[in-house]
């Protein structure tokens, strides 16, 4: 079946059994995992789409992060943090319990109540994760945001989500720049009042202008008490929001709760990686994404495991960067994106085969598909042909894993481009546009047929939008939108986005948001984003738009002008790679934009039944555009 029979040894068949014979009292028996106040009434409210997991039980995210490991971990690392710039810290799960109270107490005296929510917007640097964890300590709903994103784009999330405090840096390394992190978020809350205070960490050194508003941690954090006991929390209660790009209008508030969330964190960080007191785990997310939080922050601290954390760009002095820290702090489990590997693959063989990567015995991918090619790569030249790979699809709003292969748990065969199975406790298939479940070897739509503990709780204020996004075009099913097909022997093979979200390396941009930024330049009348795949980032963005009457301004200004405007209302990760003038879109009568078109134009494909377009016309022009870029 594979020629990669490779595994840890672990054969535990007792876990898939329970969990195929009750999913509900198999996550029940999860969840024992974990250090609860007071226990649950009822393991599963669900009442589709919205699930209650561990209902009446109390338990609170930082106490089972950092509490729990002060009896025998309390000196073992907790993070060895590594900066761009070589500079390098280590927490122990002691200092973090320190921090952590600290701030709690700071936050506390500075009005944040349980329920309140606070902005983090910093590096990847320690008081990261230890922010995270003091609002959890005392109820409070952190929304951390990518420090890529632009002002506009953290007003509107401030705004969402009403943070009346934030919590930010001077600024932050980023191939050897500095990002002036301070000056944006100036910019973001000039004119909302609502916001209290700023809490500025000094991480650069860069000259800031300070407010009546805005206070410095280390002034804060010197003169805080270092005791503080965990709030005790409903099971539901809002752990975060984390904000991320959809088919339609602005970003949308994916909001996590606390039980079922840990629950599902505890689980698929053991059974996935295989974790071992003895390990040295490293993630190379930024904690601005998803990954970040459920396996940066929260996977490894429930487990006290010892982590990495690097603060800047992979490849940064150089793309040897990544080994070098393999070697320095003695990895064992590597856990990155196809989009990086690519990258690396690109340097060839000598950057990586120069340094010592023997200690390595298990590594992962996450965020697209990886390639095939890039897969046998990574197994050979990274893992040295000993070393599981584990590609794990999930999504922001799964919270965690749901396919991936488990070394922790058993020995499978690897197919490399195959995330193998789904996770213990969850039925998903792959069916047809009515709901049909495809042959083998067929692709179609992945689907998600009962409700998991670290599924999302609802979309940020907006209970309406989550049915209608996710749960309306299966009913009492969850639709990830990701194309899919299932095998022979039962593995499942991702195949990219089903709708119009786009992938550019790793990171996810939804066309719409794009669109909406186009448009809203004085000369632009219509315009359609659409990907197209690029060796390295995987996807790479491409942008028609179509100018209204008598605009006569010069196309190469226009172009700039446009380029700065996605700068300044999304963020750099959203930069156009060409943008092409068109006189018309390729629309249906009833007006919609084909994009199917657009892709299948961009991606060579055959265009197919175009009975319902309005005016051929429009496909001959946007055809002669990509013959041009050939
Ligand atoms: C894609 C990232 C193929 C998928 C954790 C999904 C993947 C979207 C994989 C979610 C994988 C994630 N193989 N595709 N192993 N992992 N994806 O919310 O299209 O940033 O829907 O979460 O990434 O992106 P998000």
């Amino acid at each position: 079946m594979s020629e990669f029979n490779i595994g840890l040894g672990n054969n535990d068949t007792q876990t898939r059994k329970d969990a195929s014979s009750d999913f509900v009292s198999f996550w029940d028996k999860q969840a024992k995992n974990l250090s609860w106040f007071s226990t649950w009434e009822k393991t599963l409210d669900w009442n589709p789409p919205f699930a209650k997991w561990f209902v009446g039980g109390t338990i609170n995210a930082s106490y089972n992060a950092l509490d729990i490991h002060q009896k025998n971990k309390a000196e073992k690392p907790a993070i060895l943090w590594e900066g761009e710039n070589g500079d390098s810290r280590v927490l122990t799960y002691n200092d973090m319990w320190k921090q952590v109270q600290k701030l709690a107490n700071v936050l506390k005296s500075l009005g944040v109540k349980k329920g309140d929510r606070v902005t983090i917007y910093l590096p990847m640097i320690p008081e990261l994760p230890i922010s995270m964890l003091a609002c959890a300590r005392i109820g409070a709903t952190h929304t951390v945001i990518f420090s890529g994103f632009s002002a506009a784009a953290i007003k509107d999330r401030i705004e969402d989500s009403k943070s009346k405090i934030v919590i930010t840096a001077d600024g932050g390394y980023r191939r050897g720049n500095v990002i002036k992190l301070k000056e944006v978020i100036d910019d973001a809350i000039s004119d909302l009042d609502f916001v209290q205070n700023v809490i500025v960490v000094e991480r650069t050194k860069n000259k800031i202008s300070l407010s009546s508003k805005d206070k410095l941690w280390n002034q804060l954090m010197g003169n805080a008490f270092d005791v503080f006991p965990a709030e005790k929390l409903d099971s539901t209660h809002p752990l975060y929001i984390l904000y991320t790009s959809g088919t339609t209008g602005k970003p949308k508030g994916v909001l996590h709760g606390t039980g079922g969330y840990l629950t599902h964190l505890h689980s698929t960080f053991k059974w996935a990686f295989d974790i071992k007191d003895s390990d040295v785990f490293f993630c190379t997310a930024d904690i601005g994404w998803v990954t970040g939080h459920s396996y940066v922050v929260y996977g490894p601290l429930l487990h006290g495991a010892t982590e990495v954390m690097y603060e800047g760009a992979p490849d940064f002095p150089n793309a040897s960067r990544m080994w070098g820290i393999i070697e320095k702090y003695k990895v064992t489990i590597f856990y990155t994106t196809p989009t990086a590997l690519r990258m690396f693959m690109k340097f060839g063989n000598d950057l990586p085969n120069s340094f010592d990567l023997s200690s390595l015995r298990l590594l992962g991918s996450v965020g697209e598909p990886i390639n095939p090619e890039v897969w046998r790569w990574y197994f050979k030249i990274i893992g040295k042909e000993k070393c599981p790979i584990i590609d794990t699809w999930w999504q922001t709003e799964t919270g965690g894993m749901l396919i991936s292969a488990l070394p922790g748990l058993e020995t499978i065969p690897l197919k490399p481009g195959s995330g193998t199975l789904p996770i213990p406790g969850l039925k998903i298939s792959v069916v047809d546009e009515s709901g049909n479940e495809v042959p083998a070897n067929t692709k179609g739509y992945l689907l998600i047929k009962n409700p998991w503990p670290g599924m999302l709780l609802t979309l940020w204020g907006d209970d309406k939008k989550y049915h209608d996004v996710y749960w309306s075009k299966y009913k009492n099913c969850y639709y990830p939108g990701d194309y899919a097909l299932k095998d022979s022997d039962g593995y499942f093979w991702l195949l990219g986005r089903a709708d119009d979200v786009l992938k550019v390396s790793g990171h996810r941009i939804g066309t719409a948001e794009l669109e909406s930024c186009l448009v809203s330049h004085n000369d632009v009348a219509e315009s359609a984003v659409c990907g197209i795949p690029d060796e390295i980032k995987g996807e790479i963005i491409i942008a028609f738009v179509v100018l209204k009457q008598n605009v006569t301004k010069d196309v190469s200004l226009l172009e700039k002008e446009l380029s700065i405007k996605i700068r300044n209302d999304i963020g750099a990760i959203a930069t156009t790679q060409q943008i092409y003038f068109v006189s018309k879109l390729p629309k249906t009568r009833s007006g919609k934009i084909m994009r199917r078109l657009l892709k299948a134009i961009a991606n060579n494909e055959t265009i197919g039944d175009v009975s319902t377009l309005e005016d051929g016309a429009a496909v001959s022009e946007i055809q002669s555009a990509f013959d041009e870029l050939k």
